[in-house]
């Protein structure tokens, strides 16, 4: 057997499948490619695409790597809690609770900074939070996505695109009490989550990133008439050399690089080193070169393509089957590996995209160079189910 699957398979023998692992070589030779490609910006850890608090905080603990990006305000008053000092969340909250926690501990509000994207959203914390509350740090979401006419390449999020409306959300959040303007965010998600898979998808990224190169600076210049910008966050595990060029930009983001999953695959900038992977068992063989495994239907999110679907890694040579795909009990796999699987043999599994996968499972088996194993508590391992 290839390494790494002896070393996994081996340190992992006494596990019970399912179960999920984290390969501590390829892990930290991923982080050590995302520090090289961002050039000496550091890099803020998206907790998303990690979803385990000791590889977070083991990740910070790294040279290149500074603060985290999360994704929910619960979660973010945790990992405050838990000591990190530095989280920006990268998407607007509703939860009242998660906000009362929030003003409720001064530590929390000095390590928070909350994302906004108009002055509906501020309208809304201010109604939830309670007049006179005490100053919470915000950053707007500027939409990086590219607009050709009618076409519209990237995600759908923040109205804000135009300098002109980010000045005009900037100088209503400075007349606004309780709110400390600090940042930016452009999430370049056309360029950074797009394997580049064809010229004229390359062709894209490219003009997107000049069309960005523009737009920043005008967005920064308007915004910085109203406030001083500590934080201009930007980019993604696929486009950190590219934004990262940007001097206008203080800082970049990246998570699904470290764990590598197959949308990850077919990057020109950077090798797909597979880092997580999860464990299956096979249960029963309805015919010779079929293999049928215990679970396994943990599909990720998006758009709902084959792509979404976890892959069969070891042995090689083993597909999902059309009719079945990974089921939700059950996951039949065929090829002519399959004909060398009995009951009771393992199949090595790959999931489509990152920290998502962690909430399959309390643990990871963090298996190290030497085949040791450590077993680390996912987010949900923790209790923690933030959505
Ligand atoms: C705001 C924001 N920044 C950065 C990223 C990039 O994260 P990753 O490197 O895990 O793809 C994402 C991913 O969706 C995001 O939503």
């Amino acid at each position: 057997m290839p390494e790494p699957f002896d070393r996994l398979l081996n340190a992992t023998a006494d596990l019970d499948t399912p179960f999920a692992i984290v390969d501590e070589p390829a892990l930290w030779a991923n982080a050590d490619d995302l520090v090289r490609r961002a050039a000496g910006v550091p890099i803020r850890v998206a907790s998303k695409s990690v979803r385990v608090r000791s590889i977070i905080e083991r990740t910070l603990a790294r040279d290149g790597f500074a603060g985290v990006m999360s994704y929910s305000l619960a979660e973010s008053n945790w990992l405050a809690d838990h000591g990190i000092d530095d989280i920006l969340l990268a998407y607007p909250t509703t939860s009242r609770a998660a906000l009362a926690d929030l003003v409720a501990d001064d530590r929390r509000r000095a390590a928070i900074t909350v994302m906004v994207d108009s002055t509906e959203t501020i309208d809304h914390l201010d109604q939830l939070l309670g007049a006179g509350h005490p100053a919470i740090r915000v950053c707007i979401d500027v939409d990086a996505s590219l607009k050709l006419g009618p076409v519209h390449l990237g995600v759908r999020r923040s109205p804000v695109h135009s300098a002109q409306q980010a000045s005009a959300l900037a100088a209503a959040i400075a007349a606004r009490p309780g709110f400390d303007l600090v940042g930016v965010m452009f999430y370049d998600a056309q360029i950074a989550g797009l394997p580049d898979s064809s010229p004229a998808v390359r062709l894209v990224k490219k003009r997107s990133a000049a069309e960005l190169l523009d737009r920043r600076s005008t967005v920064i210049a308007a915004v910085s008439d109203h406030t001083k910008l500590e934080i201009v966050n930007a980019g993604g595990t696929g486009s950190l050399e590219v934004t990262g060029a940007d001097p206008a930009i203080t800082e970049l983001t990246a998570g699904s690089g470290l764990f590598t999953p197959t949308l990850f695959d077919g990057y020109d900038a950077f090798e797909a080193r597979a880092a997580a992977y999860f464990v299956l068992s096979v249960v029963r063989k309805p015919t010779p070169d079929i293999a049928t495994l215990f679970a396994g239907g943990y599909i990720a999110s998006g758009p709902t393509n084959k792509n979404r679907q976890p892959s069969p890694t070891w042995p090689a040579g083993l597909a999902l089957i059309g009719t079945e795909g990974a089921g939700e009990v059950q996951t039949p796999v065929k090829g002519k590996a399959a004909r060398d699987l009995g009951v009771g043999d393992r199949v090595v599994m790959r999931y489509a995209k990152a920290g998502e996968m962690c909430e399959r499972f309390d643990r990871v088996a963090l298996v190290s160079v030497d085949g040791d194993v450590e077993l680390l508590p996912t987010y949900r391992g923790e209790g923690k189910s933030f959505g």
